[in-house]
């Protein structure tokens, strides 16, 4: 079912989502005779379609979802907007095929310019909402390298919370939230999840110990892993398992 009880959407809309067409190539596909409902031949673009019908489209069965979640494998010199965002800057939705941006999706959420790695893509603006929020607390796992290296009480402090400039509303200073760090035995290395998404977090987190990204890549959000078989520059749908965990996102489920 892709509404609740009640609800129509026209044969065109299912067969333009389903079919990844535009809204007239899917008119003209509907007219041409090539879709069936319940297995009778339907040439009116304007049919309502409740969601529980047989569709198919020259004879192939089609799954309507109003939704898209997908895992980009972000690379470097590429920023987290959509394409209309900041004319002349490569966005990541550049790395999307037309037909899925046609269902318009967009980052959830912010990775620098310089930063690689994970970031899911979604038109479904209720979740990305809930798992954006501060409240939400959805875990962030990157991969760093930095120079000097980090000490272990620098380490300790990181875990801690540190004094990034941030401020609440009484003007009071403001720890970072703890966070789990992992370092190579050199302190060049390692690994950092953090439940806050303040601007250039993690760049003013290693600052505030002295050190500093040389390199900065996330490996996982809301428990969903980057897929290590996924180029820098490619993207995957997200796997049945995977949108449960982005959709569930800020409902409790998702925090270290
Ligand atoms: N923290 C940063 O400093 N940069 C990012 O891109 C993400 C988290």
């Amino acid at each position: 079912m892709y509404a609740s009880e009640g609800d129509v959407l026209r044969l065109d809309k299912y067969i333009s989502v389903s079919a990844a067409l535009t809204r007239s190539e899917s008119q003209r596909t509907i007219r041409a005779g090539r879709v069936a409902v319940n297995n009778t031949l339907i040439r009116d673009p304007a049919m309502h379609i409740r969601g529980d019908e047989c569709v198919t489209l020259d004879g192939n069965v089609l799954s309507y979802s109003e939704f898209i979640y997908i895992m980009l494998n972000k690379p470097a010199g590429y920023i987290s907007a959509t394409e209309d965002a900041r004319p002349g800057e490569r966005v990541v939705t550049e790395l999307l095929p037309p037909e899925l941006l046609r269902r318009k999706p967009f980052p959830v959420g912010r990775l620098d310019r310089d930063t690689t790695g994970l970031i899911i893509m979604t038109n479904d603006g209720a979740s990305a909402h809930r798992a954006l929020s501060p409240n939400s607390h959805v875990a962030k796992t990157y991969r760093f390298t930095c120079s000097p290296t980090l000490s272990k009480e620098s380490k300790a402090m990181l875990e801690r919370g540190v004094d990034i400039g941030e401020v609440d509303s009484l003007g009071r200073s403001l720890l970072t939230a703890p966070a789990i760090v992992t370092i190579n035995s050199l302190g060049s290395e390692g690994e950092i999840t953090i439940t806050e998404g303040k601007f250039h977090q993690i760049k003013r987190m290693f600052t505030a110990v002295g050190s500093k990204i040389t390199s900065l890549s996330r490996v996982s959000f809301a428990g969903i892993a980057l897929d290590e078989s996924l180029p820098a520059g490619e993207w995957r749908y997200l796997m049945p398992e995977e949108i449960e965990k982005f959709t569930s996102a800020g409902r409790g489920k998702a925090g270290m």
